[in-house]
């Protein structure tokens, strides 16, 4: 098929459920939900490659306005048999020149970095693993007893602990991700400070715990058992910078997780959990990021921290 036939143009309200099942079947474990506010916040930020006879949308990109003068870029995708025929680049291309003199950010999959680089995001970042991991603990054979952490009834309150972690101010989509979530879990040192909190979300193959910070073993401890006695069943994702073994130490005893690099395939193992290296590269400076702290970041598409 002549390429000719394939116009860039902007992404529309009703291409989103497309999109969103082309992430799907790249496991990508990222609701519509999350697709439809990434949309809202830059309507103008988000592209795709159309087939001009057919109308078959088979290419998409976007990048998300997170304020500051910085835009990550997300979800890059083409339909696997049209892939490397050069249409990808110019699809990326018009989402960047959408966001000429933003700081560009982009979470590349392991592999794509030098794809990545070429577009002109060189600075390496931090390595993050994402984990989709199936719990050991089970509510009906869990006889062990465990605290229970405050449940997170306003998110006001966690706004001031949330400075202390993200340097960008985000009330706005904490509060989305709030509302949006099935549950949200507090906790706090004895002296009734907060030191962790953590927001339920709903995902294609789960749930996912995004944010989720705990600053004490005990914090991240508590809260994960409360998460794991109230959604029993459900594989969890869980971000986690690659830096952060100790953490990861503790998490393998609640989860079973399988550190590869591979992406999601079908030769995954049965008793799935699974692990996405990925990579986080910038087009201008470097973040602090505090990589042994952060037990997991603001859901990818909305994180810097
Ligand atoms: C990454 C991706 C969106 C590129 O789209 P595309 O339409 O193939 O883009 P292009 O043809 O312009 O190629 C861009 C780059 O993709 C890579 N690529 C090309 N053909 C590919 C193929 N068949 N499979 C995988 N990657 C390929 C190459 O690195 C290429 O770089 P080059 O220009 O130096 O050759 C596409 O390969 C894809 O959907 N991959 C799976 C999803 C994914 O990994 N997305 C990025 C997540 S960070």
């Amino acid at each position: 098929m002549a390429e000719s036939v394939f116009e860039i143009r902007r992404l529309k309200k009703e291409d989103l459920a497309k999109y969103h099942a082309f992430s799907d079947a790249e496991v990508w474990n990222v609701g519509i939900d999350v697709y439809e506010k990434m949309f809202e916040i830059s309507p103008n930020g988000f592209f795709c490659a159309e087939n001009s006879e057919t109308h078959e949308i088979v290419r998409f990109c976007g990048a998300v306005d997170i304020g500051d003068n910085r835009a990550i870029v997300v979800s890059f995708i083409t339909k696997p048999l049209l892939r490397g025929r050069g249409i990808g680049t110019r699809v990326i291309k018009k989402v960047l020149e959408q966001f000429q003199n933003y700081e560009i950010i982009v979470n590349s999959a392991v592999g794509r970095e030098k794809m990545y680089e070429r577009l002109g995001m060189k600075k390496f970042l931090y390595q993050t693993n994402q984990l989709i991991c199936r719990p050991k603990m089970s509510k009906n054979n869990e006889k062990r007893k465990f605290s229970r952490t405050d449940l997170l009834l306003e998110i006001d309150d966690v706004f001031e602990f949330d400075q202390k972690i993200c340097k960008s101010e985000r009330k706005n989509i904490l509060k989305w991700f709030f509302k949006t979530s099935e549950k949200g879990y507090v906790a706090k040192n004895e002296k009734g400070e907060i030191n962790g909190y953590a927001l339920v979300r709903k995902t294609p193959l789960g749930i996912s715990l995004s944010p989720f910070y705990a600053q004490t073993e005990t914090s991240l401890r508590v809260i994960l058992e409360n998460v794991l006695f109230d959604f029993p069943t459900c594989d969890v994702q869980i971000c986690l910078p690659i830096e952060n073994k100790f953490t990861l130490k503790i998490l393998e005893e609640y989860f079973h997780i399988k550190i590869s690099s591979c992406c999601v395939s079908k030769d995954a193992p049965e008793n799935l959990a699974l692990s996405l290296t990925n990579t986080w590269l910038g087009s201008k400076e470097d973040f602090e990021f505090e990589k042994s702290s952060v037990v997991s970041i603001l859901d990818f598409h909305f994180a810097v921290c």
